[in-house]
């Protein structure tokens, strides 16, 4: 079987490497893909991105089945274009990535039926905005509507920066279209973590929990980035946790895709904050929904997962989910991003790098920003690698994955130092 997997960063890499380890996968194509899936056996990258360029390829290649990694694809309809030429692809439709591609769309679906989630207001008008600023005070948040790459939310300390946001984003249109339109909500406290599902439209498969790392530095300090790390499982994702946050969060939001006329058929990930207190009582809130796997989550998650990726996604997208089941290896994967000079601002490119090593059993270096040229591998974007390991324990798995970590060489390469700290200070 041929698949397809769109996208260009260390989930997608991830994936295909984990598709090829099923018996019945000969080859996988990745569209843009990056310099991991360009030098990986049986994968090639694909230089197509248009959602009609991409379904005829699978056409004409006779590929067995899509997945797509990123949103934007998602928000562009590639699941509806696939569809519409009979094509098997996993993801959901444009109309249901809304949860992800607007904020507002996601505020409303969640107070509309009842999932448990910050209280915000949706602004255009500036003046309006300050305003309701200075009604709530600080700290207080302001997101933009629209998809932003990571750089749509400001948690603002003070009002001095949350009414800096508002002028930037509605104000200066300092992110677009995307920015036109911003939800301001109440700013919560607690720990984060992400829970992904696979879902069908009806039947509701949960992934191993993870912990991503917001922040670009040592002790969440810093500027908020796409993600500096992972690891799986998330220790304050306990079984009544786990519980609370199906039958709260996730069974809701599939009944309610339903119930307004938007099955949902994807990857759903709500990102969550767990406040402080006892499991059974403590607020579990949504941050955000992404309809995708997300990244670098992905990564450690993959790691421990020991069943058939693909027989997974063929039950998915035939609607049968109820009959999969997925084998989680019981140890801790936890995953490393080094990232280029410069980033999360405007991250450095073409810096050579050297001292990859070969995947083994316990430790896979995912790309993410990479680029083949001559030849040599060079950094291409903002995150640039994913160091994943796979270990006994959170101590001996951030062992292993930062002995490997400090072999890899490029200049100004960013890491924390400390990815897992959350799970270890629990340990402890
Ligand atoms: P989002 O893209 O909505 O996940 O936001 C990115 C990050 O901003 C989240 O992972 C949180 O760390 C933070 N964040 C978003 N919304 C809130 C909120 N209401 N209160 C506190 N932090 C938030
Ligand atoms: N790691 C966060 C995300 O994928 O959105």
């Amino acid at each position: 079987m041929k698949l397809l997997v769109i996208g260009s960063g260390g989930r997608e890499h991830a994936l295909a490497w984990k598709l090829l380890q099923s018996p019945r996968v000969s080859h996988v194509y990745v569209a843009p893909g990056n310099g991991g899936t360009a030098t990986m056996a049986r994968c090639s990258n694909l230089a197509l991105s248009n959602p009609a360029a991409l379904a005829d390829f699978a056409k004409t290649e006779g590929i067995a089945l899509t997945v797509v990694g990123p949103e934007a694809p998602l928000a562009q309809g590639v699941v509806d274009a696939f569809r519409a030429q009979g094509l098997k692809i996993f993801g959901p439709t444009r109309a249901a990535a809304q949860l992800e591609s607007s904020k507002d769309f996601a505020k409303a679906f969640m107070v509309r039926h009842r999932i448990p989630t910050a209280l915000y207001q949706t602004f255009t008008e500036p003046t309006a905005a300050h305003a309701y600023i200075d009604a709530q005070g600080a700290p207080i948040v302001i997101k933009a509507d629209g998809l932003a790459a990571g750089k749509g939310v400001v948690v603002a300390l003070t009002l001095t920066e949350a009414h800096e946001a508002v002028d930037a984003m509605l104000g200066d249109g300092s992110l677009g279209a995307a920015g036109a339109r911003v939800v301001i909500e109440e700013c919560l406290l607690g720990e984060e973590a992400s829970f992904i599902v696979l879902c069908d439209g009806k039947n509701i498969l949960p992934l191993a929990t993870s912990q991503d790392h917001k922040r670009l530095q040592d002790a969440d300090q810093g500027p908020n980035t796409g993600g500096m790390g992972a690891y799986s499982p998330a220790p304050v994702v306990s079984q009544t946790i786990h519980q609370r946050v199906m039958n709260e969060v996730i069974k809701p939001t599939i009944q309610g895709m339903t119930t307004d006329g938007i099955p949902f058929t994807g990857f759903l990930y709500a990102g969550l904050m767990i406040d402080d207190g006892d499991d059974a009582t403590r607020a579990i809130k949504v941050l955000e929904f992404n309809c995708r796997l997300g990244d670098p989550e992905t990564q450690p998650i993959l790691m421990r997962m020991r069943s058939d990726l693909l027989e997974v996604f063929e039950q998915a997208v035939n609607g049968t989910l109820d009959q999969a089941e997925i084998d989680w290896d019981p140890r801790t994967s936890l995953g490393v991003v080094m990232a280029s000079a410069n980033y999360p601002l405007t991250p450095r490119l073409g810096d050579l790098i050297t001292g990859i090593p070969a995947a083994q059993p316990d430790c896979v270096v995912f790309h993410a920003g990479t680029t083949l040229k001559d030849e040599a591998l060079q950094t291409s974007g903002g995150r640039v690698l994913c160091v994943t390991a796979l270990a006994d324990n959170v101590r001996a798995t951030q062992q292993r994955a930062y002995q490997t970590v400090h072999s890899i060489n490029f200049d100004g390469a960013q890491y924390r130092t400390d990815i897992g700290w959350r799970a270890l200070e629990k340990n402890t």
